[in-house]
């Protein structure tokens, strides 16, 4: 038999949290032949409801699954941890501004950084979903710098996901059909899916639509916006379909994307499609030998152009604004 994947959960009492471990557990993240070993990380207030998750997970036998600890220590969390998911973050709070958001959430992933700087395995991957995603990357991403920059990422894969979906129904074409989508930039409202390199059929998926109006109007705001509208329904953030995403995420780095195919991922540029080196940004990338790299040499039109620009602008701001602060 393998030896079980450390797979550390942040945030393991969350709502995510909740919906993400049942899967880890039963063999979604890693496939079907791997065991998995999980470490669930809170604060001290939720350690007891995560050992009541811990509880239920023990209940489900699952075979897989050789082990839960459970601990508000973040060395313990990360010690020889090979998949890290980072899903507990600070909220937005009423009347908090930005800079005291990014100051409580600096004060959480800088620690985990150093964190896994010091114990992590030599195979680490590291997945940031707490919010901003993008900017708590690059805080943890610049606390270990023993590890490959390449092993920190951020989610879009949500956005990606959200993104197919409205195109499959726009289109009345199937998920399948559908291929090479990208979500570039931050995942935020200023985000921006591309469907001008998606292709439905093989062919073009802009040109399949046919109309720049809902393009603008409708599948953009629709996609960025999608967390909102969820929260307005609901009245809780999107959960189940975030950890859907997160599974995505691991699943595609560690086994692959499909051949002629691609998916999106925020991960370290090194400066390709203007995208200012060491940001933490979403790209179109393949998987394959347990890597994601980002695709090259698309051509990218004035109108992505200027919407990639925006979104990258925001992810500066939030980097020199963390600079300022200290945070890295
Ligand atoms: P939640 O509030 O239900 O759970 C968050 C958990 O994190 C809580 O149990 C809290 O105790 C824990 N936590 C807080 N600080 C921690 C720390 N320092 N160490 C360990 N645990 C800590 O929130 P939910 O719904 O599970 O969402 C989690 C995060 O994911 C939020 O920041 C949310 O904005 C973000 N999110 C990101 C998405 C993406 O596409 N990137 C999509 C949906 C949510």
């Amino acid at each position: 038999t393998r030896t079980p994947v450390n797979v550390t959960v942040t945030g393991a009492a969350g709502q995510i949290g909740y919906a993400l471990l049942f899967r880890i557990a039963s063999g979604h993240l890693l496939g079907p032949d791997t065991p998995v070993r999980l470490r669930l990380l809170e604060i001290p207030q939720a350690v007891n409801a995560a050992e009541g998750t811990a509880m239920e997970l023990d209940d489900c036998a699952f075979p897989l699954l050789s082990g839960i600890d459970i601990t508000d220590d973040a060395k313990t969390a990360f010690d020889g941890v090979n998949i890290a998911l980072l899903v507990g973050a600070r909220p937005r709070s009423k009347g908090m501004e930005r800079g005291d958001l990014l100051s409580a959430n600096g004060g959480i992933f800088k620690p985990q950084g150093e964190a896994i700087n010091a114990g992590a395995a030599e195979d680490v991957r590291v997945l940031v979903v707490g919010n901003p995603a993008n900017t708590n990357a690059l805080i943890a991403q610049q606390h270990a710098p023993d590890v490959p920059a390449e092993r920190f990422t951020a989610m879009t894969r949500l956005d990606h996901n959200r993104a197919l979906a409205q195109l499959s129904k726009k289109l009345g074409v199937s998920l399948g059909d559908i291929k090479k989508l990208t979500i570039w930039g931050n995942h935020s409202a200023t985000q921006y899916p591309d469907l001008f390199h998606a292709e439905v059929n093989g062919t073009s998926a802009a040109a399949a639509v046919g109309d720049q109006e809902w393009l603008e109007g409708t599948f953009i705001p629709t996609v960025a916006k999608r967390g909102a509208a969820i929260i307005e329904a609901r009245g809780l953030s999107s959960a189940a379909s975030a950890a859907n995403a997160a599974i995505d995420h691991v699943y595609s780095w560690v086994n692959g994307t499909p051949e002629g195919d691609w998916t999106s991922a925020a991960v370290v540029s090194d400066g390709s499609y203007g995208v200012p080196e060491g940001l933490i940004s979403s790209f179109p990338v393949v998987a394959s030998g347990g890597r994601y790299e980002i695709v090259q040499g698309l051509e990218i039109d004035e109108f992505s152009r200027g919407r990639i620009d925006a979104s990258v602008a925001e992810l500066v701001e939030e980097r020199d604004a963390v600079k300022a602060l200290g945070l890295i």
